[in-house]
């Protein structure tokens, strides 16, 4: 098989027992295509992101694009430490990005948006705000914003905006995929998937009118009920079987991992910090 793409996960929760590189709460994955290189997200903290390139003996010197798949502290958080680097770098992501996201699990309400103003970007990046699809290298695309259509799939209660001292739901409009053509089908990479993986996978589906051949990253399936979880599976058997191999990982959670693992068998295995996959 010719490998077209590289997917190396830089930052997950999860690492193996044996490795040098760090675990945290974030994602951030680097892809690399016959085109150049993306990173998608940049995990927590620009220090777990800097150690974890080291021991992978990875740089972000040729990369030229930053995808962010919404604005979520575990996301971005390590852009402060971009934005250090001597290069200056094109940031792909939605408008509501910079919205005041707050989560409602704590109390007081916690701040878990993005750590950088929408000035600093501006000053030290190329800045690409689109609530439509992007292409970033030829084959290689970011979502549009993906319209929750799924009667199961509608948010999650305890994130909020904050704006004038009052809270609002937060849908998390900012949420995006990114889309990797193959000849014959699509990889889909996932950053939380706030959206929803069905809503998601749907939307790609529709929009590229290919068939979805794998799909990695967060699905966000650790709030979810066991209800929706069991939802979750069985549209996946029955409108996504071109899927073969899924590698999910982050905001999974053990539970919709077992779940997966018992549907889809050795179809599904984890994406931890420091694996590369090659399709
Ligand atoms: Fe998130
Ligand atoms: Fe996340």
């Amino acid at each position: 098989m010719t490998t077209t793409y590289r997917i190396t996960c830089l930052i997950n929760n999860d690492v193996a027992f044996d490795s040098r590189v760090w675990g945290e709460h974030g994602l951030s994955f680097l892809v690399e295509s016959p085109e150049g290189k993306v990173l998608l997200d940049t995990g927590q903290s620009g220090e777990a992101l800097a150690h974890n390139l080291a021991m992978l003996n990875l740089s972000l010197q040729d990369v030229n694009d930053v995808v962010l798949s919404h604005g979520h502290y575990d996301h971005t958080g390590g852009l402060p430490y971009l934005l250090t680097l001597p290069k200056r770098f094109n940031i792909i992501a939605s408008e509501h990005v910079f919205e005041p996201k707050f989560s409602a699990r704590y109390n007081p309400l916690r701040y878990i948006g993005i750590p950088v103003s929408r000035q600093m970007l501006e000053t030290s990046a190329n800045l690409i705000l689109s609530e439509e699809q992007v292409q970033v290298l030829p084959n290689v695309f970011v979502t549009g914003n993906i319209p929750l259509q799924s009667e199961f799939e509608q948010g999650d209660k305890p994130l909020v905006l904050l704006e004038n001292g009052k809270t609002k739901p937060d849908l998390v409009a900012d949420d995006r995929a990114m889309v990797l053509v193959l000849p014959d089908s699509l990889i889909v990479l996932l950053g939380c998937c706030h959206a929803g993986i069905i809503n998601t996978l749907r939307y790609v589906q529709n929009t590229f009118q290919k068939p979805i051949s794998a799909v990695m990253g967060g699905s966000h399936l650790k709030p979810a009920s066991p209800e929706r979880i069991a939802a979750t599976i069985t549209t996946l058997q029955t409108e996504f079987s071109s899927i073969q191999r899924y590698h999910l990982n982050h905001c999974t959670g053990f539970d919709a991992l077992h779940a997966l693992k018992n549907a889809f068998g050795s179809q599904v295995s984890p994406f931890l910090a420091g694996e590369t996959l090659e399709f």
